[in-house]
């Protein structure tokens, strides 16, 4: 197991941020739709991201990297079956069901099955896959999906899933027909996953209401550059304010975290938005503020944790309700061994600001509390430790090495 140990320091400097992993790995999915090459430019080497290539390896699909750019060629595919030994633990594998039912009309997977945040069922994705007339044989371990034609039609989720949005897109892209989505995830990842497979040839139009697909019969290689990573630009923004520093945000699309970057606005930190930069440079002492996580355009789920850490320090009562997933507070009992006043009930927890965290040794459960507590180690007075940060390398590529260059003493070591 690895760990950071952190000593904290006050963050001054510029961060370039990654291409978005939530768009990279439906994008690395995509790539099965065609035989022809695939490039996705500036492609981090995020553990998420490796577990996906391994995958389609095992696949017959061949992958390398040129520098940055993966490099992707699904000609020589050889089969659907998924490896279980592979997607154990790679919950976004389930998004090779739609691209492989677009390719060859027949997958099989194991349930990818909960994490540390939730149960995390996929009944959304099954049910709209089998309006195209895909049927779904499972045993409630295994999944066998198989069509004989996929056949466009009028579909409303139930929820706005991201993930059965996207299995749904990548599914009938080359189905016959049209395909309208109604109540449809539009999370940036999910426009910029549509805009990498129209360069590919297929035809997908997006209205507020709805997402039109015109199937078509096949689908041509690309040279694709992703949207910036959201999350990782509000982590860092949120380090900036933790440590009383600044930092410039390079390649960050301000558009894409409205919500994170009012809550800065309301409580003591200057903001620049300038283009695909973001400038914070932090006042005074943090005010409490109070947030609801939801599907975009709302606060989103995975900037919760991190913002929990800000909010045990700013003065005043704040209240974060989590509304998406059902056990995303694991990084609570963490944050109050290092002094932190919250407590929670339900689907909110209550926070009341201390003036600083004190340094502990913590666990990482999951990828963004465990970033959260590399945030609270940034702020706490002493020496933190935060362990087992494979779970924090699966979403943000090189943070320690990031932090340390924007002036933070964090060193990463084996814990024996
Ligand atoms: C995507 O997960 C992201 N992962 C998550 O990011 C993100 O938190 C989530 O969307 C919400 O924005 C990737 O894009 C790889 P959902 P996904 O389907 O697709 C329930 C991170 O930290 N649901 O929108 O799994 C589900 O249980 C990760 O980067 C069903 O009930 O999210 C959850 O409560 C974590 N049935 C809610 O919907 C279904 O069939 C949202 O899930 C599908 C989902």
């Amino acid at each position: 197991m690895e760990k950071y140990v952190i000593n904290g320091g006050k963050i001054s400097g510029s961060v370039k941020i990654e291409s978005a992993k939530n768009a990279l790995l439906p994008m690395i999915s995509a790539s099965v739709l065609t035989d022809e090459e695939v490039v996705i430019k500036s492609c981090p080497k995020l553990l998420d991201v490796l577990g996906m290539l391994k995958i389609l390896n095992k696949l017959g699909v061949k992958t390398q990297f040129d520098g940055n750019d993966l490099i992707i060629n699904s000609k020589e595919l050889t089969s659907c079956h998924l490896d279980d030994n592979l997607t154990r633990g790679l919950r976004t594998s389930v998004l090779m069901l739609g691209a492989l039912m677009g390719r060859c009309k027949t997958a099989k997977l194991n349930y990818p099955g909960g994490c540390e945040i939730g149960k995390r069922p996929i009944d959304i994705h099954l049910d709209s896959l089998k309006e195209l007339g895909v049927s779904v044989c499972d045993d409630g371990k295994e999944i066998f999906c198989y069509a004989d034609r996929l056949i466009g039609k009028e579909i409303s989720l139930s929820f706005p899933s991201v993930g059965a949005t996207e299995n749904l897109i990548l599914a009938s892209v080359k189905a016959e027909g049209i395909t309208k989505i109604h109540n449809y995830a539009k999370e940036p990842e999910i426009l910029d996953l549509i805009k990498m497979l129209n360069s590919m040839g297929a035809r997908i139009a997006c209205s507020n209401l709805c997402v039109t697909i015109e199937g078509v019969k096949e689908l041509h290689g690309t040279k694709y550059l992703p949207l910036s990573d959201r999350i990782e630009a509000g982590t860092f923004l949120l380090a900036g304010a933790l440590t009383g520093g600044e930092i410039e945000l390079i390649n960050a699309k301000p558009q894409n975290i409205l919500p994170l970057i009012g809550k800065f606005c309301e409580s003591t930190c200057k903001i620049i938005l300038k283009n695909d930069i973001i400038y914070l440079k932090f006042i005074r002492g943090l005010k409490a503020f109070d947030v609801t996580t939801g599907p975009y355009p709302l606060f989103p789920t995975d900037l919760q944790a991190p913002i929990s850490v800000l909010a045990s320090v700013s003065k005043g009562k704040s209240t974060i309700c989590e509304r998406i997933f059902e056990n995303r507070f694991g990084h609570i009992e963490e944050l109050n061994k290092m002094g932190a006043k919250i407590r929670v009930d339900g689907d909110t927890a209550t926070i009341i600001g201390v003036s600083r965290l004190h340094g502990e040794r913590v666990i990482a459960k999951d990828l963004r509390g465990g970033a959260a507590l590399v945030l609270a180690g940034l702020n706490a007075e002493g020496q933190t430790e935060v362990v087992d940060v494979k779970h924090v390398e699966r979403g943000y590529y090189n943070f320690d090495k990031k932090l340390s260059m924007l002036g933070i003493d964090i060193v990463k070591v084996k814990e024996l």
